[in-house]
């Protein structure tokens, strides 16, 4: 019996599968038994090459021996301590290494099991904050349309993906948004960072101004935004709504969920733009994607502040069961020297030209209306079937997958996101088995 067949399981009905078209995916499932490296394998014994590590989090690519061995043997030794009123050496380790990796100003480190968690903690953070500092009028959380984070409901809330939000009622109250900055009919086939587009940060002025600045407590924004299908703000935006949150005492929140860990060529979003939020959300990459952890960077100004009162009182009421989990901690620190030994938060900075050729190629190739690019993230967006949104996008993705290739898609726009150990050659072949794919599509 082949390895695949013994790992197939006869039932496919009791697990109702996240973000999966579940009726689709029983009728023909696609399966992953092994992976490594840059590689997946299928149930059946095929070997898929990886073009979105993962779900944008096996930066390192899959099963690295320092953080597959890290996990093991940290499981042997202390598999779990209480989160609350204890601790372990490992998280307080970890930590320090987040700190002197993150922008200098972000000293402080809250950990959670997701990005969803890492995005709900920081805006309690940022509610809090302005509460402790006697500025508890402004309970307002500006978000951004077309912007991902996450599925809970503070995320959903500030988050502008109408499919995430619809079915799920009034969300959080006193919430507003930002317009997105993608603007196909001026910047299509951008390389990098588009031209146009600046001017839709003055938008914040416009809703401080409508809401008065004494209202809102912070806004968040994706650096780049992911999950929507890769919308790259243009020069000078995301310092523009730095500034004017310095000058309303509004906080900045980055959602680095994706944009963490080497994925645009630098540790951060931050570094590439030159601009350092008050609150940084990561998860994904800080483990690639091993174990679940997420961690949320605050500046000290913001940590200071609760620290105050009697020292026997809790400070801040919020955390979980395994923030800081010693597995997962574990598994970030095996992450973060594999990602130091191996150079691979700079990595996206010279394959970045190689990637952006090989991706514009597709300009010309069937259905393709729009290519961008940055670092080591891209998108190819196709022109939609008449009256059948997604529909064209999803048969490019089961047809490159059937030829060996992983890639994701998000509406009608196909978002690549390799491991960071990505060579030439599967870029190639993973733009080479797209040209083909959109052959061959209706
Ligand atoms: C920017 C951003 N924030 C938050 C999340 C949610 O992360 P998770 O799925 O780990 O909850 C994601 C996931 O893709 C994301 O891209």
């Amino acid at each position: 019996m082949s390895q695949g067949a013994q790992s197939i399981p006869n039932d496919l009905n009791a697990f109702w599968m996240p973000f999966t078209a579940n009726r689709q995916f029983k009728k023909s499932p696609r399966m992953f038994v092994v992976a490594k490296d840059m590689h997946y394998t299928t149930a059946d014994g095929r070997e898929v090459l990886d073009g979105t590590a993962g779900l944008w989090c096996v930066n390192a690519g899959h099963c690295r021996p320092l953080i597959t061995e890290a996990i093991a043997s940290q499981a042997a030794e202390l598999d779990y301590a209480p989160a609350f009123q204890m601790g372990h050496p490992k998280a307080f380790e970890l930590a320090n290494r987040l700190v002197d990796l993150a922008p200098d100003g972000l000293d402080h480190v809250l950990f959670t099991n997701s990005g969803s968690e890492s995005v709900e903690t920081a805006l309690k953070v940022a509610l809090a904050y302005q509460k402790a500092i006697g500025q508890g009028s402004r309970t307002r959380l500006i978000g951004r349309e077309r912007g991902y984070h996450g599925v809970n409901f503070g995320g959903i809330s500030v988050g502008g993906i109408v499919a995430n939000r619809k079915m799920f009622g009034t969300l959080l109250t006193g919430v507003d948004h930002l317009p997105h900055t993608h603007l196909p009919a001026k910047n299509a086939f951008s390389r990098g960072e588009p031209q146009h587009g600046v001017e839709l940060a003055e938008e914040l002025e416009r809703i401080v101004t409508l809401h008065d600045a004494s209202t809102i407590a912070a806004v968040i924004v994706e650096p780049v935004a992911g999950s929507t299908g890769v919308l790259i703000p243009p020069p000078g935006y995301l310092k523009r709504l730095r500034e004017i949150c310095d000058r309303h005492g509004i906080l900045l929140i980055f959602d680095e969920v994706i944009t963490g860990y080497g994925r645009l060529g630098t540790p951060f979003g931050a570094d590439y733009f030159g601009v350092t939020p008050d609150i940084m959300v990561t998860a994904k990459g800080l483990t690639n994607g091993v174990i679940p952890m997420g961690a949320v960077f605050t500046s000290s100004k913001i940590h200071d502040a609760f620290m105050t009162g009697p020292e026997h009182l809790i400070e801040f009421f919020h955390g979980y069961t395994y923030s800081g989990n010693p597995i997962a901690s574990a598994a970030g620190l095996a992450t973060l020297e594999t990602y130091k030994q191996e150079g691979l938060l700079t990595r996206g900075a010279e394959l970045g030209p190689y990637f952006e050729e090989a991706l514009h190629s597709l300009k010309g190739a069937p259905h393709v209306i729009d290519v961008r690019n940055i670092g080591l993230v891209g998108a190819i967006e196709l022109e939609p079937i008449a009256g059948e949104p997604t529909k064209r996008a999803f048969s490019a993705f089961v047809k490159a997958f059937e030829k060996g290739v992983l890639i994701r898609t998000t509406g009608d726009i196909i978002a690549l996101s390799p491991p960071l150990i990505v060579e030439k050659q599967h870029i190639d072949q993973i733009v080479d088995t797209i040209r083909t794919v959109l052959g061959e599509v209706d």
